[in-house]
């Protein structure tokens, strides 16, 4: 595959901004411009093809998280959103509690502290510990009913032992949810391996998708424990039968999908996910470790700097934090404000800089692009 043609970025930029939003390839840039042209020319005739796509997407996203089923996955507007269908889904008892890290990304963290008037705690592990995951489980007692983490911390990019975590929770009878927004796209995921029993993502990161359409995957008993908040004809098992007056919910995660899907999101992100696809997470995951390494190296051959994100291999996946020595917040803030000017797409994480580059990322002299960091 001709990786230019697939990314035609443009040239000043160096794109080091996939844990924030990602860029999309050429070819789902062009999903959306001939839908968008059919929708002029042609409106909706084409439906039938329409919801091929959207088929299409849900098999991509099912191979993608290594789902026992299409039935598993479900369309969501964002990981919040999700988050939130779960969060008030449980049948939650006073008293009951919830496991996650101090190193979330708020919406990973909101969703359960709104619990708090219904008598449910919410306990945050230090994960800036040699241990993490170690630290999460010895938070949990028989009074845990949910352990939620992401499977990279958006500000460190802390990759956890997903395996170890969902193993334990497995046998504990705790439900485990992950966050896999700073994962799908970037590297391998397997959901049944890790017993999760929810995953959620929107796919505008490493999925190089639009933003506002997430994957919300429930296995199916874990499923069957959400009472559901959002109704509609879509949402029932034989949706499209509207004389009927009857209805059930939908035994496919379909039940938490209550209206008309996002089609234009769906066009894209399908378009985005036929790539990796094509290459193969494995080949993905490859490239994108070498860049976040190259990253790491980089950071630590200089003085000036300070690694905040893990070096050891298997703990990190495509997010690189670093600090400069003597600099405060808002000497960080500045210094993203400079990179961004000289063309450095980044972000202001963890009070230092976050980099993030893809497996397609060119980064054939990011040295001398990255020197002014050094001034
Ligand atoms: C770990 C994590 N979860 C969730 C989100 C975003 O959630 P949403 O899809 O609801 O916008 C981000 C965005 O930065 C994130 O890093």
């Amino acid at each position: 595959m001709n990786l230019g043609a697939e990314f035609p970025l443009d040239k000043d930029l160096l794109y080091l901004n996939h844990a924030a939003v990602g860029v999309w390839p050429k070819r789902t840039a062009e999903a959306v411009k001939a839908f968008a042209d059919e929708n002029m020319h042609r409106g909706a005739a084409g439906y039938l093809e329409w919801l091929k796509v959207e088929r299409e997407l849900r098999g991509r996203l099912k191979r993608l998280i290594n789902a026992d089923s299409v039935d598993d996955i479900a369309l969501s507007k964002n990981t919040s959103e999700a988050l939130s269908l779960i969060a008030y889904g449980l049948d939650w008892q006073a008293g009951d509690n919830i496991v996650t890290s101090n190193q979330e990304f708020p919406s990973n963290r909101i969703v359960w502290e709104s619990l708090k008037e219904r008598g449910v705690e919410l306990r945050l592990a230090d994960i800036s510990v040699d241990d993490p995951e170690a630290a999460m489980l010895a938070l949990c007692d028989e009074k845990t009913r949910l352990l939620s983490v992401s499977s990279v911390q958006y500000g460190t990019g802390l990759r956890m032992d997903l395996n170890r975590l969902g193993q334990f929770c497995h046998d504990q009878n705790v439900l485990f949810c992950v966050d896999a927004i700073q994962s799908l796209g970037a590297i391998e995921f397997d959901a049944q391996a890790c017993h999760a029993d929810f995953v959620v993502a929107d796919g505008h990161k490493w999925m190089l998708g639009p933003e506002g359409l997430a994957v919300f995957y429930s296995r199916p008993e874990a499923r069957e424990k959400l009472k559901l908040s959002q109704f509609g004809w879509h949402m029932v098992e034989r949706a499209g039968e509207f004389d009927a007056e009857d209805w059930t919910p939908a035994k496919s995660a379909r039940r938490f999908e209550p209206g008309s899907p996002n089609m234009l999101g769906i066009y894209a992100l399908n378009a985005s996910l036929s790539l990796f696809e094509e290459i193969g997470m494995d080949v993905v995951e490859k490239a994108i470790l070498d860049n976040a390494q190259q990253l790491i190296d980089w950071v630590d051959s200089k003085v000036e700097l300070e690694l905040i994100s893990p070096s050891e291999k298997g703990r990190f996946a495509g997010i690189v934090t670093f600090r400069k020595h003597g600099l405060n917040r808002d000497g960080h803030a500045e210094l993203y404000r400079n990179l961004m000017a000289e063309g450095v797409i980044c972000a202001n994480r963890s009070g230092g800089i976050r980099f993030s580059p893809h497996f397609y990322s060119d980064m054939s002299g990011f040295e001398v692009r990255l020197r002014p960091i050094l001034d």
